[in-house]
């Protein structure tokens, strides 16, 4: 009898707390997270460190760390079969990116998109931190040996980085990290801003017209949707040329996994008038359950306390090994 239990792949993935959720993050992340859980060992770690980068309020930054938690949950992570822990917690993390800083190039750094566009908002007053961040962000994909890393198109360019950083510790010590291969859904990898539908939704906006938090109430979704630009030409296509209505389309299909075809199908005839309000509807029960499953959730802090707590010891336990593995092999004496 063959007794060996075959290992699981490893995923990893997180969620920097900066600000509020937006639908954005959830299709683009959350959402397949939890279709992916049972099939690979998962690590989702709530990134605070990454989320200092930019400026932050302490007891925001607090409250916005536990309701990440929540949202995780509420969103259909399961807290027992998965390690979901706060990425400070995790001390190999902050240590593994010195390490694998040095192993980094300046030129590969400033070449990412990310940097440069945060860094001309930011005007002088960078943060070397923002330069940094996608070390930190190799760090944590590779201390737990990731096979897939699900993300939104706009970390793919984090994740290849990620993947040379890799390679070169491999080839200059030795085989140490396994080498990361991205995970990004076809139809909700990149969810545009609703009022300016060449870029992505992001929370950082000012106009809140722009994106869907989570956390929007139905009649606040439908608001948003019913100003959402679309264009004149009046029929549901999903072509480049109407980025608004491609845009709503892609948000059913995320969320209810059709086809983009069997979408227009379904509003031959109709107007963007009915098309919009079935978005709405179709958003709207879709985040229903998740917040009242979130604030029930946030209404036991004990609860998520521990949930936290045995996230960070496990996670902590195969980080600190890759950890003393790199270590070792970049010549440190072990302790
Ligand atoms: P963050 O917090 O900016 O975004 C979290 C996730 O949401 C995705 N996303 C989107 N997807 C589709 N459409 C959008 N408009 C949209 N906006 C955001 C992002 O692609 C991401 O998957 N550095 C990361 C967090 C992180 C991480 C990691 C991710 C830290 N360590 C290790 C993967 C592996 C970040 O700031 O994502």
């Amino acid at each position: 009898m063959d007794n060996t239990i075959e290992k699981k792949k490893v995923i990893f993935s997180g969620i920097k707390p900066s600000g509020e959720l937006t639908l954005g993050n959830y299709l683009g992340a959350i959402k397949n997270w939890v279709t992916l859980q049972n099939e690979y060992e998962c690590y989702f770690c709530i990134a605070d460190l990454h989320a200092i980068t930019v400026k932050q309020e302490p007891k925001d930054l607090r409250k916005r760390t536990l309701d990440l938690l929540s949202i995780y949950i509420a969103c259909g992570i399961n807290p027992k079969e998965n390690t979901l822990f706060i990425q400070s917690h995790v001390p190999a993390h902050s240590e593994a990116s010195w390490l694998l800083t040095c192993s980094t190039y300046m030129g590969e750094l400033s070449r990412m998109t990310q940097y440069k566009d945060k860094s001309q908002k930011s005007g002088d007053s960078i943060s070397a931190g923002l330069f940094n961040y996608p070390v930190l962000m190799a760090a944590d994909i590779l201390l737990y040996n990731s096979d897939l890393v699900p993300v939104g198109i706009d970390q793919r360019q984090h994740l290849e980085l990620a993947r040379d950083i890799a390679n070169r510790f491999n080839n200059t010590y030795s085989d140490t990290f396994v080498i990361p291969e991205g995970y990004t859904p076809k139809e909700g990898a990149k969810i545009m801003d609703l009022q300016n539908p060449s870029k992505k939704m992001s929370k950082s906006e000012e106009n809140p017209n722009c994106y869907i938090l989570i956390m929007d109430k139905p009649e606040v979704i439908r608001k948003k949707i019913s100003r959402a630009v679309t264009d004149s030409i009046g029929v549901v296509n999903y072509t480049d040329e109407q980025p608004g209505v491609k845009n709503l389309i892609n948000i059913i299909c995320a969320i209810k996994g059709v086809s983009p075809e069997e979408v227009v199908e379904s509003f031959i005839g109709k107007g963007y008038a009915d098309f919009k309000s079935e978005v709405a509807t179709i958003i709207v029960n879709e985040l229903s359950p998740v917040q009242e499953k979130i604030n029930e959730l946030l209404g036991d802090k004990k609860q998520l306390e521990e949930i936290y707590k045995e996230g960070a010891a496990k996670a902590s336990y195969t980080a600190n090994k890759t950890l003393r593995k790199m270590q070792k092999k970049i010549g440190l004496i072990p302790r």
